[in-house]
């Protein structure tokens, strides 16, 4: 049984796209996409990433918004909705199961980001060295029960608004966080760009080097696409279920990915600058972002404490909102189904997926320290489940998801969705299609074989 009655709507327009970007904009953007970029020649994977953004992302989050809004229910049962007796129900399952992984290690590093602030606002990165600072972010990510603390009290935050339910909850921490996000954001471009030796990071990020192009990048790219997008997991399809008929899916989409990709580049444009201007490889991986920041807020700003210690807890105050708009969007997708699928309430399926994830999440956190020798094929756990959902589970996800609006999907009824009832004008309805036909799917498969090595 669907509990169909009681089921929440977004508000407004304007609540549709700062919950959707809000979901769309997170560490992603701030933490993963400066360290992928930066472990494949930046700028030439800046522009890889912006194909697969145009060609793939974009026009799957259409696709995705459109199953979620016909069927108005949770991922899983929206493919039995449209496909009945078929088997794309898995394509919806495996898109849960996605979702509470992601939850499962992503909620470690908006941990971390709680931690930071802390340290940040009792000018705890004063007078530390640039080795000071690496020891310090191993020593507490290695530690056994700091970061495994900081992950349970930021689950608990997501819980208590997604249990307010989407309107009280979703769209208005949104409303509220989105703004603050990205005003934090510009005034900090502008400090890490007028740092003296900036221009080398500035190179960095627009000057591309192909060199260093290869399958694995093109994959990373692909995955950070997805995972940065929330898309291939039903995630934005979810949301959607709480749009109303006179959401314009197409733009609400575009919108949606210019507001990722541009926070992603302004979130390049504050490290990358930065890690040139204190002498940090930038491709120093997942750790990049807590070892650069706080020595550049130390070294640039050391003779002005109380400006060092004030950029630094905006800085990581920002990472924090970001993370908890996302964070929401995961646990809504797994709630919602659990909800939907069992007939529970929503308190008591929100109870499991916080369960399950803070479970989950202590397992990443301790396999960053004292479970390192633990390895799944040959990546500590949280390397694992950060691998096999972006570069395997979302693209899989979005490959079908394509297929499955391109060619099995009733055509009346995505042009419905697509141009609200024939209301709005959609030129580009056709190239949408040609994309989801052929251009992604194929796109998608390429770089998967490519990455097998059997196109050698
Ligand atoms: N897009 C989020 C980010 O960039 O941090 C992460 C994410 C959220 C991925 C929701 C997938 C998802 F469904």
């Amino acid at each position: 049984m669907i509990a169909k009655n009681n089921r929440g709507n977004f508000g407004s327009k304007l609540g549709v796209i700062l919950a959707s970007a809000g979901s769309a904009v997170g560490l992603g953007n701030i933490w993963r996409f400066p360290y992928e970029a930066g472990d494949h020649g930046g700028a030439a994977f800046i522009l890889i990433y912006i194909g697969c953004v145009l060609f793939f992302g974009i026009p799957i989050m259409v696709a995705e918004f459109s199953i979620g809004r016909h069927s108005r229910t949770n991922t899983a049962r929206a493919y039995q909705i449209l496909a009945p007796g078929t088997q794309w129900k898995w394509v919806g399952r495996m898109g849960v199961l996605a979702g509470f992984l992601i939850l499962g290690y992503y909620s470690v590093v908006a941990g971390w980001t709680l931690d930071y602030i802390v340290q940040a606002a009792t000018n705890g990165f004063a007078g530390q060295s640039a080795d000071g600072f690496i020891g310090a972010f191993n020593g507490f990510v290695e530690h056994p029960w700091r970061p495994a603390f900081w992950m349970l009290v930021f689950m608990l935050m997501t819980h208590f608004i997604v249990v307010r339910g989407v309107e009280k909850g979703i769209e208005r921490s949104a409303k509220i966080m989105m703004p603050m996000l990205f005003i934090i954001l510009l005034v900090l471009a502008g400090c890490a760009i007028s740092l003296p030796g900036a221009g080398n990071g500035l190179h960095f990020l627009l000057r591309p080097d192909f060199s260093k192009l290869n399958a694995d990048a093109l994959l990373s790219a692909m995955g950070q696409t997805f995972f940065s997008l929330s898309v291939g997991m039903g995630c934005l399809c979810t949301y959607a279920s709480y749009f109303r008929k006179d959401v314009n899916l197409p733009k609400t989409a575009l919108n949606v990915g210019l507001i990722d990709t541009s926070v992603a580049v302004l979130s390049g444009l504050i490290i990358f600058p930065a890690a040139f201007a204190v002498g940090i490889q930038p491709d120093a991986g997942p750790s990049l972002l807590f070892i650069t920041l706080p020595n550049v807020f130390q070294q640039a700003f050391g003779g002005l404490p109380w400006l060092a210690v004030i950029l630094s807890v905006m800085f990581y105050v920002l990472l924090a909102l970001a993370a908890l708009t996302s964070t929401i969007s995961l646990h809504e997708v797994v709630t919602a189904y659990l909800h939907e699928e069992f007939n529970m309430t929503r308190r008591k399926a929100a109870i499991l997926v916080t369960v399950g994830c803070s479970i989950l999440g202590v397992l990443s956190s301790l396999s960053l320290g004292i479970g390192k020798e633990l390895t799944v094929f040959g990546m500590t756990l949280f390397d694992f489940f950060d691998y096999l959902t972006a570069k395997i589970m979302l693209p899989l996800g979005g490959f079908f998801i394509a297929i499955f609006t391109g060619w099995y999907m009733d055509k009346r009824i995505v042009w419905k969705e697509v141009s609200n009832n024939g209301m709005l004008k959609m030129w580009i309805y056709r190239s949408w299609l040609f994309l989801l036909k052929f251009v992604a799917p194929i796109g998608i498969a390429f770089i998967f074989i490519n990455e097998l090595g059997l196109l050698k």
